[in-house]
């Protein structure tokens, strides 16, 4: 029997990743922050899926929290790192605290819980690794956007290096996805046009299609897989002023 382990799991993308894997079959062990909303999703995919569950407590910038999270991974199959939130004011406006448990949860953590489950799927010659990114990856936009840059190269490299074992890696760089995450950010959201906005299910579905593919990249929908090749190929500069096109916090003073 398989089993993926999903950061992030009660809400949004992670959500979403938990329902389809398990609808695929996997066993899941499910993280994330709140613990009586994560017991209610683990009843409710448990219920629905007639898979096995676990709800891992953990808070992914605690250092003591993401240790357990990582001596869990070392046996799945599937890890799915997702957990994230975005910061609604510029970086110097920010607390320094929080800037720094943004990095701790969006590439900290997501150092320590891939090396233990990356060890043992190679050691097993087989298993996945997905990191949710975004297109702001592409943009510079802040401490989210360097986390997210960080994710890409970061995930890239350990394709490359995992190539031939048995075990893929696969980065997701959505846009704008309707979930928990701008309203739970304080980033608001209002003006933006409907055709930017992506469904979580269908980023997830696309996503693992591409797992399945070994694709390495995973870029959703077209108008998204359009934005991000530009961005790839644009002059610095105009990469430079993308940073405020992905992100809607207030305008630079
Ligand atoms: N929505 C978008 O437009 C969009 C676009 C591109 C990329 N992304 C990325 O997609 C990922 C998922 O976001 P989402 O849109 O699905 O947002 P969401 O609906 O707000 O869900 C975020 C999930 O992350 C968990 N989480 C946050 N901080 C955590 C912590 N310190 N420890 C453990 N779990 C934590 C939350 O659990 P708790 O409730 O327990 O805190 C929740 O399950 C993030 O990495 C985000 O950066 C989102």
């Amino acid at each position: 029997m398989s089993t993926a382990l999903v950061t992030g799991a009660t809400s949004g993308i992670g959500l979403e990743f938990a329902r389809l894997l398990g609808a695929r079959g996997h066993d899941l062990v499910l993280v994330s922050n709140e613990a009586d909303r994560l017991d209610e999703v683990r009843a409710e995919l448990a219920e629905r899926y007639g898979v096995g569950t676990e709800a891992l407590h953990a808070d992914l910038s605690a250092r003591a929290d993401v240790e357990r999270v990582a001596e869990r991974a070392r046996a799945v199959d599937v890890l799915v790192n997702n957990a994230g939130f975005g910061l609604r004011k510029w970086f110097l406006d920010n607390e320094r605290a929080d800037e720094e448990r943004l990095l701790d949860v969006l590439c900290r953590a997501v150092l320590v819980v891939s090396h233990a489950a990356g060890r043992g799927m190679r050691a097993r010659g087989r298993g996945s690794i997905i990191t949710v990114a975004s297109i702001a990856g592409w943009v510079a936009g802040g401490t989210y956007s360097a986390a997210k840059s960080w994710s890409i190269a970061f995930s890239e490299g350990l394709a490359g290096e995992l190539a031939g074992t048995g075990v893929t890696v696969t980065v997701l760089c959505p846009g704008f996805v309707r979930t928990q995450f701008h309203r739970r950010s304080g980033i608001s959201v209002d003006k933006l046009p409907d055709a930017l906005w992506l469904d979580p299910r269908r980023v997830v579905r696309d996503c693992l299609a591409d797992v399945d593919r070994g694709k390495v990249v995973s870029v959703p929908s077209r108008v998204y897989k359009g934005l991000s090749w530009l961005a790839r190929i644009a002059p610095r500069r105009f990469v430079r002023s993308g940073g405020k096109i992905t992100d809607h916090r207030p305008p630079l003073r």
